[in-house]
């Protein structure tokens, strides 16, 4: 097994030629990876629905914005019961995003752009279109069919009960009742998420094989990496009697899996034999395909998907998960790069992605943080659990700006998502008739769900869907997009766009190593650090303008004022 061995602390990416950076088996370690959500990118045909030609005519805009890799959320046929992520053939483009040929175009055309290509793959879960899943259904029980997926007879007297009391993710059961073949009711399937989306039996060599097959498939077209989904739920210790869910929230740890990986579906510790499987596949490559784990798990236990013997990286969530504020952000840097160093991977930061409210509306809200907007008393600017409150749509703006260039000077990968380089905002107010999530409806319509983040980007301050596509855009795009849209921003004096495009490209100058020395300020509102090579960063998350250590400005999130920063503003120096 090769091994993957850390960037030489002294070499810039600078110094690398633009084939040595592409050959480079570290390339991932510090890359500014930018997700796109294809379905709401660009429209090449006019159908309302993003698609892949759209991606490939805009990489001369990923090639100025300056990453260095797209994550490409699920473009693989799908009825969209969720998105996407309800996968009906995972070797194949949906035939509403284009061809197989498109996707090799798409390819090529981003490697000669020096971009690399992370897919998305979706493993615990196919769609409940997938041949394998139409094949269960008219097989009958205990056959060969039923165990690539996980079928149980309900309880109660004619097993009219489900197998067990389990929620899924997306609010209701976690157990679907089928009609058996002949048309009598028959046994359940079990769906962690929607019940579009029949989680499949990792115990079974079959599903294991096939997915080998994916993988290098995939790899075999030019993809360069993979960003696994719901990583910690693959392997299920299904033994009966079925633990209730009181005894599955004990301490809370339903969503997440318990510390000692236990418990029956999260985390559990065999999930990690699956991907030194699919390491020797990635290592089969040259350079290597990397992976990263969308693991929700409790801090101590995420190394494990970080692994060079696994899949390498992880995301951690915690910044996205805390509040603007320099004790919670200093401490949570310091953490995970003391993890990194432990596992040999690097860091992973990431403030916005198609599940959760974008950053810029969250910082303009009152502090406390959650996933999803909440509608209450008829307003939608609420998180779950928030006092009601208007947002504070400057204030959002100007704190995301700062955070961001924060996060693009720590070390690690950052992943950014697509439209906050134009620093959107949330879409709050989608009629419930427009919305596509089934967050929103299987939880009634209380929680509001991710639609909000997903409303297609606007390229132009006018016209049909703002540029988007000639025909419409499947989510509502309000009026406000205008001021937004790319056109608005290209090459305006510090505008987000300009101000994340100056910081992506200064960033690869001068990043160099992966050590950050935090600095004395004096003040608790105020963050300092420096990297090799002499490069600081610095936030003021106060209310009040504070003077600037000594050094040359090389950028700020918001204008220096009589040459002090301004609250709410980060600052890079040198
Ligand atoms: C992941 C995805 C999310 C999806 C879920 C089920 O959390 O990011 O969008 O709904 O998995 O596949």
């Amino acid at each position: 097994m090769k091994r993957i061995t850390p960037l030489p602390t002294t070499a810039t990416l600078a110094t690398l030629s633009e084939a040595d950076r592409q050959a480079d088996p570290n390339w991932w370690r510090q890359a500014a990876v930018y997700q796109i959500y294809p379905r709401s990118f660009a429209d090449s045909n006019g159908d309302g629905l993003g698609d892949i030609k759209g991606i490939t005519a805009k990489v001369p805009y990923l090639q100025t914005l300056g990453i260095d890799a797209v994550w490409l959320s699920p473009f693989y046929p799908s009825a969209l019961a969720d998105g996407g992520y309800d996968v009906d053939d995972y070797r194949d483009v949906d035939p509403k995003l284009g061809t197989l040929a498109d996707f090799d175009e798409m390819a090529k055309a981003l490697h000669e752009a020096g971009i690399k290509l992370i897919a998305d793959i979706v493993p615990n879960h196919s769609s409940n279109r997938h041949k394998w899943f139409l094949e269960a259904l008219a097989s009958p029980k205990g056959s060969p069919a039923r165990e690539r997926y996980i079928f149980r007879d309900g309880l109660g007297e004619n097993g009219e009960l489900p197998p067990s009391d389990w929620d899924s993710v997306f609010g209701g059961p976690a157990w679907e009742r089928i009609t058996e073949p002949d048309g009598t009711p028959g046994q359940w399937y079990m769906h962690i998420f929607a019940k579009e989306q029949p989680d499949l039996n990792w115990s079974n060599r079959e599903v294991r094989d096939d997915f080998l097959k994916t993988l290098r498939f995939w790899s075999d077209r030019g993809v360069d990496g993979f960003r696994v989904d719901v990583a910690h739920a693959l392997t299920k210790d299904l033994t009966e009697p079925l633990l209730s869910k009181l005894e599955l929230t004990r301490e809370g740890q339903l969503e997440d899996g318990f510390e000692d990986g236990s418990h029956p579906f999260w985390d559990r510790d065999d999930v990690h034999d699956i991907y030194a499987e699919w390491r020797e596949v990635f290592n089969e490559y040259d350079p290597p395909r990397t992976a990263v784990a969308e693991a929700w798990v409790h801090a101590t236990r995420r190394a494990r998907y970080a692994s060079p013997e696994g899949l390498g990286q992880a995301f951690n969530f915690d910044l996205l998960q805390a509040n603007f504020d320099a004790g919670e952000f200093r401490e949570i840097i310091t953490r995970n790069l003391a993890e990194a160093k432990e596992t040999g991977a690097s860091s992973t930061w990431v403030f916005s992605n198609h599940d959760v409210v974008r950053h810029a509306t969250r910082y303009g809200l009152p502090q406390g943080t959650g996933k999803h907007l909440a509608k209450q008393d008829g307003k939608a600017w609420l998180l779950a659990g928030a006092p009601a409150a208007e947002l504070d749509v400057e204030l959002g703006l100007r704190r995301a700006r700062a955070a961001t260039l924060l996060m693009l000077a720590v070390p690690g990968s950052a992943y950014l998502y697509q439209g906050e380089e134009l620093g959107l905002q949330e879409v709050a107010d989608i009629p419930d008739s427009e919305r596509q999530d089934p967050a929103f409806f299987r939880n009634k319509g209380v929680e509001v769900g991710r639609d909000g983040c997903r409303v297609p980007l606007p390229w132009k301050v006018e016209g049909t869907s703002f540029g988007f596509g000639d025909g419409g855009a499947h989510l509502p795009q309000p009026d406000w997009f205008s001021k937004y849209a790319v056109e608005a921003q290209d090459g305006t004096d510090n505008s987000t766009l300009e101000l994340y495009c100056k910081a992506l490209k200064l960033r690869r100058e001068l990043q160099s190593g992966e050590e950050l020395e935090w600095l004395e300020t004096g003040s608790p509102d105020i963050l300092h650090f420096s990297r090799p090579g002499g490069w600081q960063s610095v936030t003021n998350f106060g209310d009040s303008a504070v003077d600037l250590p000594a050094g040359t400005v090389l950028l700020s999130s918001s204008p220096l004022q009589d040459g002090k920063l301004p609250a709410n503003s980060t600052a890079w120096l040198r």
